[in-house]
């Protein structure tokens, strides 16, 4: 059976922009952020709280995220998440309001040494007093997990890895965990079987939501599956801009108009206006000076 509602959770505006290496104005990233509430999205990751040398698209997260704020009163319920990586990331978001907080782990020690800088002990280790701070100011704390089904260097990863590393990031108190496929190499018959061991492990399906790269054309038949297999809560990136910049071969994160193009065929609730949303995305694109790669953006943006 499929769910009659699905959250998308949005991250167009983290995942997606921090691939881009033309710094995008702070003006254009809050109007991007109000379009897409305004379409309907209701979970959208606002920046990241990372070192500024890493990632310098985002250096702007202290600037933009103040300029949220009246975006939360127009639309009640409105989530925007915000990843940091360590306490320092912790306290720059707390110091601008934000409310909600992400930890990103990998589920490879190589990928977790060329994100964080850590091996992925290290790495929990830091993530440790952030998620116990973090909670203590009363916020919600989700765990993303890279690399679950493949990784560029170490190849095929196995689903008890992925599990082993996902019941860490639980144990530290993440509420939701989403599981990745950086690069975008999985197929339907590996988000099964990893969705099975997360079960066997007592993890509800409830706590976990999938993050889908669409490099091989793979990101909706896996979304497919994992709803089929419980999953309601779906990442993905309006006009499916991204990738990673610290993972060769990571293209475009799944479309967020191709997500909700299929979820509203197969009749299930998403609250997003299709035709808003892809006005969002051909406007973005106009902005980066370039077409978006979505094929529900093509086929409905027109010329
Ligand atoms: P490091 O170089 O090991 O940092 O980087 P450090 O802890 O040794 O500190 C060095 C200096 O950086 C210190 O300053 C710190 O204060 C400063 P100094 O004392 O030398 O003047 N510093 C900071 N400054 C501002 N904000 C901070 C911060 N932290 C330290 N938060 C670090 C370690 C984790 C910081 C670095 O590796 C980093 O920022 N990594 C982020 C990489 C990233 O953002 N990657 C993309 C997101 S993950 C992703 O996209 C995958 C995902 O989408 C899921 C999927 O697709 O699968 C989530
Ligand atoms: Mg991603």
């Amino acid at each position: 059976a499929l769910p009659a509602r699905v959250r998308i959770h949005e991250v167009g505006a983290r995942d997606g922009l921090q691939n881009e290496s033309a710094l995008v104005p702070v003006e254009v990233k809050a109007e991007f952020i109000a379009r897409l509430a305004a379409a309907g999205l209701r979970t959208i990751e606002a920046t990241s709280f990372v070192h500024p040398k890493w990632v310098p698209q985002l250096a702007d997260a202290e600037e933009l995220l103040p300029r949220l704020t009246e975006l939360r009163g127009q639309y009640p319920g409105l989530r925007l998440p915000v990843l940091v990586p360590n306490e320092r990331g912790l306290e720059r978001a707390l110091a601008h309001g934000a409310d909600e907080v992400a930890v990103f782990a990998s589920a490879t020690e190589t990928f977790a040494q060329r994100n964080l800088n850590r091996s992925m002990a290290e790495a929990l280790e830091m993530f440790r007093p952030v998620v116990g701070r973090a909670t203590e100011h009363g916020l919600t704390v989700r765990g993303y997990l890279s690399m679950c089904f493949g990784d560029p260097w170490e190849g095929p990863v196995a689903p008890e890895q992925v599990v082993e590393a996902g019941l860490r990031l639980i144990e530290l108190g993440c509420a939701e965990l989403s599981l990745g496929d950086t690069i975008g190499v999985a197929t339907p018959g590996q988000v099964a079987a990893l969705l099975e061991a997360f079960t066997r492990s007592g993890v509800p399906v409830a706590r976990l939501a999938v993050h889908f790269h669409d490099t091989y054309g793979q990101a909706l038949s896996n979304t497919l599956t994992a709803l089929r297999h419980g999953v309601t809560v779906v990442d993905s990136s309006a006009g499916g801009l991204g990738g990673c910049p610290y993972a060769k071969s990571a293209t475009g994160n799944l479309a967020t108009e191709d997500l909700v193009w299929m979820l509203h065929g197969l009749g299930i609730e998403t609250g997003v206006d299709l035709a808003a949303l892809v006005g969002t995305s051909a406007w973005l694109a106009r902005q980066l000076g370039r077409p978006s790669p979505s094929r529900a953006v093509q086929a409905l943006a027109g010329p």
